[in-house]
């Protein structure tokens, strides 16, 4: 029996073919130390990774390829732009609920180490709109706003657009985690007034793992996280200000990097609307079966609404995590369960003691992979 892979939001599988042969490239014809030497492959492989910094500048509206940095996953990112701003204590952040752990952790350790406070937005309090809610919370100690765009436990799609309106009109830094939206839908940081921008390049880009990247625009002053070796300015003892070395001490990870243009590349050429709709109507579809389903309770977006293909529910009386092992086991399908690393997710939701079944769908996945999940749902259900 072939096996199925709900798992898109974790990472996504399976890659392109040409990720994979990008890889191989990289690996067995020129796998140098890109910026480190003027020989031929090491200048073979700086331009993969310089053609990979233009194609993602152009993808997310930033001008300047130099601002584009690379990192091994979207967490690493996050953690330069949260740590790597210049906090001075009583300091004031705004996030929201909907926070992955890589953006809260980072947050929570600020609170702690250099005393800034953070308000996490709840949506819909007091049926008071999201951007109400930032609106409100905005003081003259607010320094920046970090917000997920899409959330990875319900699909929820956050106005990004609207709430750059509002940083920019009040100055405040505009850091977004487009962790499950890059590569689905459409980003521009000029457009919508975002200064920092964070991704991984396994999921959404069809990249290998050991790929993520931060985007800082021009006017944006961190301080690294990270100092030593850039390949450039080495009598100085002081990290280079130019970008993107002052961002990307150490070796990059040039194979994976070859494969991330690879899946941008491909990404390309499908078109962010088409891969939107083909998981959107996946969603639908595998939301429309579920509810069919007596004891299947969901959570998140409405039908009607905007939604990334990320769908959490549980099933009454069967803890998740069972029926996610029988899932595999019995029919090899892959889903996750837990609370996903967003704990305030599940607080709001009240599932923050059993966790919920999160399904999430790509662009390989087909409607008849649903079917066979429906299936194996409604018979793991007969069984207890
Ligand atoms: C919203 C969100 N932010 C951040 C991350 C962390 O991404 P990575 O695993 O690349 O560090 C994830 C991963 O699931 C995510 O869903």
């Amino acid at each position: 029996m072939s096996y199925i892979y709900f798992d898109q939001a974790a990472s996504s599988f399976p890659k392109p073919p040409k990720v994979g042969e990008a890889v191989l490239e990289a690996i067995t014809e020129y796998g140098a130390n890109p910026g480190r030497g003027g020989h031929t492959l090491a200048v073979r492989a700086n331009d993969v990774i310089f053609n990979t910094r233009k194609k993602l500048a152009m993808m997310f509206g930033e001008r300047n390829p130099d601002n584009v940095c690379f990192y091994l996953n979207a967490t690493q990112a996050l953690n330069q732009a949260i740590q790597g701003i210049q906090f001075e204590e009583g300091d004031h952040v705004i996030s929201t609920s909907f926070e992955h752990n890589s953006v809260r952790r980072p947050l929570e350790r600020l609170k702690e180490t250099k005393a800034i406070k953070v308000s996490y937005i709840e949506p819909k309090v007091n049926g008071q709109t999201l951007l109400e809610l930032v609106e409100q919370q905005i003081n003259e100690k607010t320094k920046a706003v970090v917000v997920s765009h899409g959330s990875n436990v319900t699909g929820t799609i956050l106005p990004v657009e609207e709430i750059g309106k509002i940083t920019k009109q009040h100055g405040i830094l505009f850091i977004v985690d487009a962790s499950q939206t890059a590569g689905i839908l459409p980003i521009h940081m000029t457009d919508m007034n975002i200064d920092i921008l964070a991704f991984p390049g396994h999921k959404g880009l069809m990249g290998p793992q050991g790929t993520g990247v931060l985007i800082i625009k021009e006017h944006v002053d961190l301080v690294p996280l990270i100092y030593g070796g850039t390949g450039s300015h080495s009598e100085d003892i002081h990290q280079p200000l130019k970008r993107p070395e002052r961002f990307e001490s150490g070796t990059l990870n040039t194979p994976g990097i070859a494969g991330l243009l690879a899946g941008i590349e491909e990404i390309n050429s499908i078109g962010l609307d088409h891969i939107y709709e083909h998981e959107a109507k996946l969603t639908t579809y595998c939301i429309g079966k579920l509810s069919e389903i007596e004891g299947i309770r969901m959570f998140g977006p409405g039908l009607n609404e905007p939604r990334l293909a990320v769908i959490s529910f549980t099933i009454e009386g069967i803890d998740v995590h069972e029926a996610a092992m029988i899932l595999d086991q019995h029919y090899h399908i892959a889903v996750r369960a837990g609370l996903h690393c967003s704990p305030l997710t599940h607080s709001i939701m009240g599932t923050n003691q059993v966790g919920t079944i999160r399904v999430s769908f790509g662009l390989y996945n087909t409607i008849e992979e649903i079917d066979r999940f429906i299936e194996a749902i409604k018979e793991i259900k007969s069984f207890f």
